[in-house]
């Protein structure tokens, strides 16, 4: 191939990116970012391979950084540094099976909970990892049903309970309430169970909020997987598992090959991934993300708003971007990328949502009902 046609390729997919990104508006991802600064680094045949908390002899790593990234997410879950163990992962799917897995060591033969409202990565990880499992019916918001998860959980008994809990559903943004998982749990004086929470977007949101729904640590959960790309900005998708330091220790065993203790799901992993990370938590700092999750706060509020005054019967959970309307036309969909499930589609007001981009949304909308083919 000529460099002419090299150039042209790249120059095709840029354009595409450039065309697109104006009216994507259904996917929690944070477009607002500039990594220009760590181009340097992509000379490199780095490589994460191995524990971050551990000696590798692949000598091209960044786990400094990435132990850095992990102790900032951890306490931001309100798990002190000292107890705390994780990695950069790939994204929110190998957190979740990470999680789960520590989960499933930890106990013997547990059945795993999660409700109808979780993402679809948790039953196929469930699945791959061969767990008996029972899916919970979902409330009209999106969070897990409570009698339903008791009543399941009553007639198990004997058996040790894996609980998956959503910090934020794909869907419709909603919130399992951990202290009424807990209190069912004590309620049933279960002694054998463990607490994995998919944070996937709320695990960067609630941190920064005024008045969170418990998400962390010190409300009982064993395990979090917080994505990379979505909160935080990423042109790669990544994300952070945290568990605590006493479950992991169990599990990792020696490799001598890479002279690294073998904790990770993945072998080699990314060494950029968790400099990406560095970088936007760095960059922004605490304030930053709390100015920047309080903005997008008011514009899913100012979403609401303008589709419930256009009679169009939009709502939102409390403390998410989510916003849930009627399922639109395909056009609408298409147009701006809108995810839709049944009858009902969202759209997430990330950083790079404007004003104007709602109210063209719901022009479009009103313009081509949702009737409309
Ligand atoms: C709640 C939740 N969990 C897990 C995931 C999976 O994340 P990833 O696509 O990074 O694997 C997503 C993705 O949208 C999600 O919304």
């Amino acid at each position: 191939m000529s460099q002419v046609e090299l150039d042209a390729r790249i120059h095709q997919v840029l354009c595409e990116f450039q065309l697109v990104g104006p009216f994507s508006a259904g996917y929690p991802v944070n477009q607002n970012f500039d990594y220009s600064e760590l181009q340097p680094l992509l000379a490199f045949a780095a490589n994460n391979v191995g524990d971050p908390f551990g000696y590798s002899r692949y000598q091209a790593n960044t786990h400094e950084t990435e132990r850095e990234v992990v102790h900032t997410v951890a306490e931001l879950l309100r798990l002190p540094t000292d107890q705390a163990w994780g990695y950069v992962t790939s994204g929110g799917t190998e957190g979740n099976m990470y999680g789960i897995y520590v989960g499933r060591e930890m106990l013997h033969e547990p059945i795993a909970y999660f409700s109808q409202d979780t993402h679809y990565s948790v039953l196929k990880i469930l699945h791959i990892l061969k767990i008996r499992n029972i899916m919970i019916r979902s409330q009209e918001n999106g969070e897990i049903d409570y009698d339903d998860l008791r009543e399941s959980i009553r007639i198990n008994r004997d058996v040790p309970a894996l609980i998956i809990a959503n910090i934020g559903t794909t869907m419709k943004g909603a919130i399992d309430d951990l202290d009424r998982i807990r209190g069912i749990i004590e309620d049933l004086a279960l002694t054998q169970y463990y607490i994995h929470a998919d944070e996937a977007l709320s695990g960067m949101i609630l941190p920064f909020v005024d008045d969170p729904q418990p998400f962390g640590f010190d409300h009982g959960i064993d395990s979090a997987a917080v994505s990379g790309h979505k909160m935080f900005g990423s042109p790669l998708p990544c994300g952070v598992v945290v568990t605590k330091r006493e479950h992991t220790a169990q599990i990792g065993r020696a490799i001598e090959y890479v002279g690294a203790l073998d904790t990770t799901l993945l072998g080699s992993r990314s060494a950029i991934a968790p400099v990406i990370l560095w970088y936007s938590l760095t960059k922004h700092g605490h304030d930053g993300f709390r100015e920047m999750v309080a903005r997008m706060l008011d514009m899913a509020e100012y979403a609401v708003q303008q589709f419930n005054a256009n009679g169009i019967p939009a709502w939102r959970n409390k403390n998410s971007p989510t916003v849930v309307f009627p399922r639109p036309s395909p056009y609408v969909l298409f147009q701006w990328q809108l995810a839709p499930l049944d009858d009902f589609a969202h759209l997430i007001t990330m950083p790079q949502i404007t004003h104007e981009m709602i109210d063209a949304i719901i022009a479009d909308y009103i313009e081509r009902p949702p009737t409309d083919q």
